[in-house]
This record gives C-alpha cells, structure tokens and sequence, in this order.
C-alpha cells in the first residue's frame, strides 16, 4: 500500500491505496463518488472520465502509481448539484441528452473539458461531435447531447427552466420554494 493525497472536487483527501488499483476503483470504492461508471475497464468507451490535473483523463485503465502526490481530481460530484445544476446539466436535461445516464457523468466530464477549451471561440457541430467521439452512448443517440454541448457553448443554456423541464421560465408549481 502506498499513500497518496489527492484534491478531490476541492477537497484533501490522504488515502492508503493498492498502486495497482485504478483511479477509478478508489474514486469509487474508497471515496464512494460513484458518478465514476466503469463500462469497459478498457479505456475505450469514456464512461469512466474525470478531469485530472485540468486534463481530461480515462480513470479506469490509470493505476494509483502513476497519479501524482496532490493531484486535483474533478468528478461530476464536483461539478453540480441537483439543487444547484450546472448550466451543462441543465442543458443536458432540456436538450434530452440521456436515458439509462450511465455514459452521461463521462460526458459531462469531456464536455466540461471541451467548454473549458474552447470558451469564446467559434465552434462548429463538427468540432463538437469530434470533441466527444472518445465518448460512447448505447442508448440516447449523438444529437441531444451535441446540441446540450452546443447551447452551453452558445451561452444559451436554459438556465431558468424547472429542474423538472414541465416549465421553461421559472419553477413549476411543485418546486416554488
Ligand atoms: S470504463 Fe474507462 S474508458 Fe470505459
Ligand atoms: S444514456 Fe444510456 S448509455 Fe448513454
């Protein structure tokens, strides 16, 4: 076992870890941030992505010996919450960008990583769509999610709408605090 400290969605945590064990098994099992869906264990379907170090980074083939001492590790948990949503989330839901969900913490993650580079920049559906091609989706289809990338892109995410999309101005009826 060796110890390592990481910066996890803002926070130190000193852990004691197996340096053969992936990120993703301690981000999992020991700090129980279970947005971290492990699909292949291969590195080739995204489900498993985290923004490390600012990079956008496959937890699931990333053994523990190889991640820095005090490296900062963002999750979806680090992103939003569900009473306050990123802007992406909510675009996400307005747009219809998941079903099952479990590619979408992957997805986030990439797109929080392709916004975060490409602020302020023209961008086409293209360059989105190849943005995400590390990404894969066996149940929603391509579209929702690029246009959900694109509106958040465009600075037109809804960020009025009800957390439960019945109304696209405000908080429904159900969720007026
Ligand atoms: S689970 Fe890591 S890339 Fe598929
Ligand atoms: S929403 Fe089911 S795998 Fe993408």
């Amino acid at each position: 076992m060796i110890s390592k400290t990481l910066i996890v969605n803002g926070m130190t945590k000193t852990l004691l870890v197996n340096p053969e064990d992936s990120l993703a098994d301690v981000l999992r099992g020991q700090l129980l941030l279970t947005s971290v869906n492990v699909g292949c264990g291969t590195g080739q379907c995204g489900a498993c992505n985290v923004i490390l170090d600012g990079k956008l980074v496959r937890t699931c083939t990333l053994k523990m010996k190889r991640v820095e001492d005090g490296a900062a590790v963002t999750t979806l948990e680090g992103i939003g919450t569900p009473e306050h949503m990123h802007p992406l989330q909510l675009s996400w839901m307005f747009h219809g960008g998941a079903q099952c969900g479990f590619c979408t913490p992957g997805l986030v993650m990439s797109s929080t990583a392709f916004i975060e580079k490409h602020k302020g920049q023209p961008v086409t559906r293209e360059e989105i769509r190849r943005g995400h091609a590390g990404n894969l989706c066996r149940c929603t289809g391509y579209d929702a999610i690029i246009a959900a990338v694109e509106s958040c892109l465009n600075d037109t995410p809804p960020q009025n709408t009800c957390a439960c999309l019945r109304k696209p101005d405000g908080p429904c009826h159900h969720h007026q605090s």
